[in-house]
Formats: C-alpha cells, sequence, structure tokens
C-alpha cells in the first residue's frame, strides 16, 4: 500500500490557507476539488479588505502606533462592529497582528515591516497598485468573458495594444517599483559578466520608464553610466522628481516622447524595455524591436524584463504560472499577452539581433538580446 500524499495545508510566505482541506476524506475526490475551487473563488476577499483597509485609512493609522477596534473607530469615524471584522479580516490575511491586551480587547499592530507597503509615498509602495486595481481592475475582470468571446479587438479588427489612460498610469507607476531591486540586480550581474564595471562610459536608454526606477537602480550600479527616461509627460516628471529623490539626477535625462511617433536618437548601448512588451501586439512588438536595432551602437544590447514564457521550463514552472495569469489581466483590461521566448526569438531573428542570455527573477525573466 503506498503512503497517503500529505495534503496539509501549509502557511507559507506565499500562501495564507483558508481552507482545511485535512478535514475532507482522502478518498473524496470530488470535494477536495470543490474546495479547492473555492478557494480560488474566495481570492477577491483579499483586495476587498486590504482595499476597504486603505481607502479608510486603517493602514496609516497603525503605522502610528497598536491600537484597538473602539480606538481605530474613534479616529477613523467608522463603525465600530464592522471595524472589528475588517480587522480580524486583516488578521486572517496575516496583515495585522492581534492580541489580548490587559483589559480583553484585542490590540491590532501592523508590523514595522509593512508600514513602507502601504505608505502612500513610499518608495516601493503598494498604494499605486491599490489605487489602480480599485479605478481599473475590478471593473475589468467582469468583462473577461467579453473579451474572450471579441478577441479584445480594435473596430479594425486587429489586436489591441493595451491603453490604460496616463491618469491610471500616473496612479499605478510607484505601485510597482517594488518590482526592480530584484530584476536589476539580475541585470547589473549579467552586465558585469560582459564587462560592464565603474570604469564603463555607457547610454542606457529606458523605454516607457514609468517612475525610472531601473534607470535609476542601474545609475547606482555603474557610476559613469546615464539614462534617458522616455515616457509620456505626466509620467517623466514622475520620474525626473525620483531621480532626484535617489540622488542621481545628474545622470538622468527625461525625454517626453511617444515612442512610436518620435525619434528616440541614437548611440544607445542598452535599450530597457520593462514591463512594455506584456502590452503589444504580435505586431507592434515586431515593430517596436525593428525601431530599437537602429538606434543600438554596434556592440549594443536589449534588455526585455516582462512576463516572457519559457515553455520548456513547464507548465508547473512558478513564473510561467504567474505570467500566463498575467496574460489573462491583460485581456481583461484590453490587450496585450505574455509571449513565450520563442515569439521574442522570432522577433529578434527579423531586426538581425539574437538572444545572448534569459534570466530569472521572481516576477518576470530577463532576456539579453545584442548582434
Ligand atoms: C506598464 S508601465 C511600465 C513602466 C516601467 N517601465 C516599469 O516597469 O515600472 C508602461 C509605461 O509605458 C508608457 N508608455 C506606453 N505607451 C507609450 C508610448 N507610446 N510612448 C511613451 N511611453 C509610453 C506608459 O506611460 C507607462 O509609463
Amino acid at each position: 500500500m503506498t503512503a497517503p500524499v500529505d495534503l496539509t495545508p501549509k502557511a507559507t510566505a506565499n500562501h495564507t490557507p483558508l481552507v482545511d482541506t485535512r478535514l475532507l476524506p482522502l478518498d473524496d475526490a470530488g470535494a477536495r476539488a470543490t474546495h479547492r475551487v473555492y478557494e480560488h473563488l474566495i481570492g477577491m476577499w483579499a483586495p476587498g479588505v486590504i482595499e476597504a483597509a486603505q481607502d479608510l485609512g486603517v493602514f496609516a493609522t497603525l503605522t502610528a502606533g497598536p491600537a484597538t477596534a473602539a480606538g481605530l473607530a474613534e479616529t477613523l469615524g467608522t463603525d465600530l462592529r464592522a471595524t472589528r471584522v475588517l480587522l480580524d479580516g486583516l488578521h486572517a490575511y496575516d496583515i495585522v497582528q492581534r492580541e489580548r491586551g490587559g483589559d480583553g480587547q484585542a490590540v491590532y499592530t501592523l508590523p514595522a515591516s509593512l508600514h513602507g507597503v502601504f505608505a502612500p509615498d513610499g518608495l516601493f509602495s503598494l498604494a499605486g497598485k491599490i489605487t489602480h486595481d480599485r479605478n481599473v481592475a475590478w471593473h475589468a475582470w467582469r468583462h473577461l468573458a467579453d473579451n474572450v468571446r471579441s478577441g479584445a479587438r480594435s473596430a479594425h479588427g486587429g489586436q489591441q495594444v493595451n491603453q490604460i489612460s496616463e491618469e491610471d498610469y500616473t496612479a499605478l507607476a510607484r505601485g510597482i517599483n517594488f518590482w526592480a531591486p530584484p530584476v536589476v540586480s539580475v541585470l547589473a550581474d549579467a552586465l558585469r559578466e560582459r564587462g560592464w564595471g565603474d570604469e564603463t562610459d555607457a547610454l542606457l536608454l529606458d523605454v516607457g520608464c514609468g517612475t525610472g526606477i531601473y534607470s535609476h537602480l542601474m545609475l547606482e550600479a555603474f557610476p559613469r553610466l546615464t539614462a534617458r527616461g522616455l515616457d509620456a509627460p505626466r509620467i517623466t516628471a514622475i520620474a525626473s522628481e525620483q531621480a532626484a529623490r535617489l540622488g542621481v539626477h545628474d545622470r538622468f535625462e527625461p525625454l517626453t516622447a511617444d515612442f512610436w511617433n518620435d525619434d528616440w536618437g541614437n548611440g544607445t548601448d542598452l535599450a530597457l524595455f520593462v514591463n512594455i512588451f506584456h502590452l503589444q501586439t504580435p505586431e507592434s512588438a515586431h515593430e517596436l524591436l525593428l525601431k530599437t536595432a537602429k538606434g543600438l551602437t554596434e556592440g549594443g544590447l536589449i534588455a526585455i524584463v516582462d512576463h516572457i514564457v519559457d515553455e520548456e521550463a513547464g507548465g508547473a514552472n512558478v513564473q510561467n504560472r504567474f505570467f500566463r495569469l498575467f496574460a489573462a489581466s491583460m485581456l481583461a483590461t484590453g490587450g496585450g499577452d505574455a509571449y513565450t521566448v520563442q515569439d521574442y526569438d522570432q522577433w529578434l531573428a527579423d531586426a538581425g539581433l539574437r538572444r545572448v542570455a534569459l534570466l530569472d527573477t521572481p516576477m518576470h525573466r530577463v532576456l539579453l538580446a545584442g548582434r
């Protein structure tokens, strides 16, 4: 007889179990499946309670110090019982700690490691992501079925480039900064392996730079590098402000331009595209690489940081799982995809380029290409 598989839900950094499947019969596959899918369906509870707490100012108040539900309700002007329900929900997701105080009332604490996560001005805060989800994502996901039916095509029948408004990008921009440090660390190591160092004089072009965080961290890593951050006017203003905040403004040049219709200049040693290709159609991705190749120096490189599916890593690969769901999220919000390594290889070949490295980071792959 084979030993029963241990299906005990385990609390890990990545997953807070909400359904105790240990209480189900091991041989009832149907019940196990229903409970597992139900647990996916209640995934929407997490953004529900987190966003409500952010909206109400719960995190800002708890960043100042621990509080009881009564104390918080008074500060926030909310209903006492409902405030307790919300705090207990946050506790269920391991976001706030809950301990009994001397008088028997529960005291709620936001751990110090989470203060920056919700701070509106935090460099690696998720506040912008929360605002974006409230403005865009809840509504968009309701229309996924419609977009699957229609293919999210434009009026002319072509696939759509994902076009979030400049206003929505403004809200989102800083909310995805937290992705940058592990990506830049991997990219900088790969460049050092190719001879980059403290004395390398090079020009980085950050296409669709957002807050410019990737450029700014690269400028910190390579003291003689200069970076040009290309984006829409409202966004380059954010990038300039952040360059000053991080003390790299003397080597960061904002370039307000439309990457389709404007010239980006020549002499690029490293063209960087972070979270740009997943917004494209296959045709626009192809076009973008043709345009980039023309502006590269002889030994120039392109770094594409994106949700790049590597079929060889298999369907259970954590990155591939995330990327495939990211593609669904792009479809819900109107277009784009998670393209495969093979797609990129083909577009690169058409532009006279070839892949020289493919590197894993927690939520992206970094594809490095040259002539
Ligand atoms: C998903 S964000 C990525 C920002 C940044 N690279 C990052 O990963 O944090 C896409 C960026 O591309 C910019 N963008 C989109 N279309 C553009 C265009 N045609 N010209 C210039 N910038 C554009 C947006 O304004 C936005 O800042």
